[in-house]
């Protein structure tokens, strides 16, 4: 299997149109820190069969920056696009819309996640004049078969009932945010994406044991740094992502898995938004790195 990372930051991206803080200011003086909202494709052995992990509003770009995800040769059109998300968050959910072109869009999500985006968001109702939008239901993780999606088994680990703004007073339920799990039955290789982890729990430990590459929830480096950069009177864990640094914080966890570890879903006001940043350093001293753009891991 091969992950292509489309993108690794939080929603907004960065910079962030309405934003002038250092990490945004950064990002404008140094095109290089630009980074798109986190996302990212995932191959199976047929290089031709793909899907992607969440859509983004950049997703448009994010396709047509890389050559490989365009319309093939001899190919008019991309036929299908297969759509698997972690949740329902707007930054991982409005690509939908953009991907109105397709003949078809297959999405893949767990029956909270497909309500909010059905009744809440109408994404049913808006798109079939445009496309044909399907829906498939996405196992929970050690709940039965797995989704067989592009060659790759694919299941959702139930991580919390974090659930979006807008979509805040429905029911709870343990499968709003999920990670996915993926693994490539050639080559009993898997690999978890969570860019939005709010709690530890033993499942999690043990799906992370046995991967050989985690994507995780990197938003905040710390819990006060929503509060003392006044995006929020909340703390990190607070707006449902555990911090990566500080007690409690994912990094002091990470440290001893055996699997390759990298952090996604950066928010503007993280520090390691800035490459010279002394955190860097840190977290490569757990043997842990932030993930970056246009990066592609082999497993
Ligand atoms: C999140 O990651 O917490 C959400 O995407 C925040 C938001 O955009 O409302
Ligand atoms: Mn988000
Ligand atoms: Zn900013």
């Amino acid at each position: 299997m091969l992950l292509r990372i489309l993108g690794t930051a939080a929603g907004g991206g960065l910079p962030q149109w309405n934003c002038a803080c250092p990490g945004c200011a950064g990002a404008r003086r140094h095109p290089s820190r630009r980074r798109l909202h986190d996302s990212l494709a995932v191959h199976g052995q047929d290089p031709g069969a793909w899907f992607l992990a969440n859509a983004t509003p950049d997703v448009a770009e994010q396709l047509e920056g890389r050559p490989a995800l365009r319309p093939g040769a001899g190919q008019e059109r991309t036929p299908v696009i297969r759509v698997v998300l972690t949740d329902a968050e707007l930054d991982h959910t409005l690509g939908l819309l953009r991907l109105r072109e397709a003949a078809r869009i297959d999405v893949w999500c767990t029956r909270p996640v497909r309500k909010a985006l059905t009744t809440r968001l109408p994404l049913t109702g808006i798109l079939s004049p445009y496309t044909t939008l399907t829906w498939h239901d996405l196992p929970l993780t050690g709940a039965g078969q797995p989704a067989e999606i592009a060659g790759l088994e694919v299941s959702a680990l139930p991580l919390s009932a974090k659930r979006p703004r807008y979509a805040a007073d429905e029911p709870a339920h343990p499968a709003w945010t999920t990670a996915l799990k993926v693994r490539d039955p050639g080559t009993d290789t898997s690999a978890l994406y969570a860019p939005a982890l709010a709690a530890w729990s033993d499942p999690l430990d043990a799906e992370i044991a046995g991967a050989d590459c985690v994507l995780l929830d990197g938003t905040f480096l710390d819990e006060d740094e929503p509060r003392r950069t006044g995006v929020s009177r909340r703390t990190a864990t607070g707006m449902g992502h555990l911090p990566v640094e500080g007690s409690g914080g994912t990094a002091e966890r990470l440290h001893r898995a055996g699997a390759q570890v990298l952090y996604t879903h950066l928010n503007n006001t993280n520090p390691l938004v800035d490459p010279g940043d002394p955190a860097h350093e840190r977290l490569a001293g757990l043997g842990l790195r932030v993930a970056e753009e246009k990066m592609v891991v082999h497993l």
